[in-house]
């Protein structure tokens, strides 16, 4: 694939510090003119890029996850300075018959949707994308997709950066009890088919939620410094997209039993049709919880919001 001339411009300046505009457009296939153009524009998107006698040296990057950070993935990448919600958007794409792994991401967003048709605060420096995934499976099991997509949100966060997070069902990411990140799952079928499952996660990461939501956490709060957003992406499209054929597979739901917050704990879920309250004892193959209510009946619950109860695992 053909470098974008914003990714061979960076190339270069990353890999030989002190080049000309001339010798970058040597390297590059851009004439001089080009090259002046695209360095001011990554200078206004927030690439510090100094001049000296030498020629251009890239001082530092923004964290922002802009297309030409991501090499072989760049097409695929859609990224706005503002969005009402990147799920709009992704679902347009999706429609129009976009490519799977396509991504769609805002460094804001004025109507972020959270579950149960709540709204998302999305304050810029979060990580609020919508990943477009087109799983060749029935509608049934499209629950361990979105338990898989967690996971791999779990498992890149304790790779990268050290954290162990756990996931309160259906899809919560906690640390410490607190929430660091949501997800919020859209699909259409066609008959007995997925045609698309779309799924957006907002991650705090230098936001500071907590201010309006004290129960919300963001990874700059957790670590004490600031975390790139870009690179935490990256890391989690590569491990999405290599496990992806075990995605909706049974081993997605003894993986997410490790790592659940929810299992063993008392909990109240209120769903459309009324409350269940008892004990978290299981996952079914679905995806559902399955409670043990207080009278010993067990029940599987497939949607609700789902409280954690003080007292916490037996
Ligand atoms: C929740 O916990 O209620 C789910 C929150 C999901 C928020 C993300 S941010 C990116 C994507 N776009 C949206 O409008 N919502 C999701």
């Amino acid at each position: 694939m053909v470098d974008s001339p914003k990714a061979a411009i960076l190339q270069q300046l990353r890999s030989t510090p002190g080049l000309c505009g001339e010798a970058i457009g040597r390297r590059t296939g851009l004439s001089t003119t080009e090259v002046a153009a695209h360095i001011r524009e990554l200078r206004a998107l927030g690439y510090h890029i100094s001049t000296d006698a030498g020629g251009y040296r890239l001082q530092a990057s923004p964290d922002t996850p802009f297309p030409w950070e991501f090499g072989p993935r760049e097409a695929l990448i859609h990224h706005y300075a503002e969005l009402d919600s990147t799920m709009t958007t992704a679902r347009r794409l999706a429609r129009e018959g976009c490519p799977p792994f396509s991504v769609v991401i805002a460094e804001q967003q004025t109507r972020g949707r959270g579950r149960l048709d709540r709204r998302w605060r999305s304050d810029p420096g979060g990580l609020y994308f919508t990943v477009v995934l087109r799983p060749e499976i029935t509608p049934t099991l499209a629950a361990r997709v979105n338990l898989y997509t967690c996971l791999v949100l779990v498992e890149t966060l304790a790779e990268k950066l050290g954290i162990a997070a756990a996931v309160k069902w259906p899809n919560d990411i906690l640390v410490d009890n607190r929430k660091l990140a949501g997800m919020l799952a859209e699909m259409e079928t066609d008959a007995d088919r997925l045609k698309f499952i779309n799924i957006g996660l907002g991650v705090n990461v230098n936001n500071d939620p907590s201010k309006l939501e004290p129960r919300a956490l963001s990874l700059r709060a957790l670590l004490g410094r600031r975390v790139n957003r870009r690179a935490l992406l990256a890391a989690f499209l590569d491990r999405l997209q290599a496990g992806f054929a075990e995605a909706a597979g049974e081993g997605v739901i003894s993986r997410w039993k490790t790592c659940s917050a929810t299992l063993h704990r008392r909990v109240e879920i209120v769903t459309r049709t009324g409350v269940v309250r008892g004990r978290a004892v299981d996952m079914d193959p679905t995806g559902a919880l399955v409670v043990q209510r207080d009278d010993g009946a067990t029940v599987a619950v497939t949607h609700g919001d789902c409280f954690h109860q003080a007292g916490g695992p037996p």
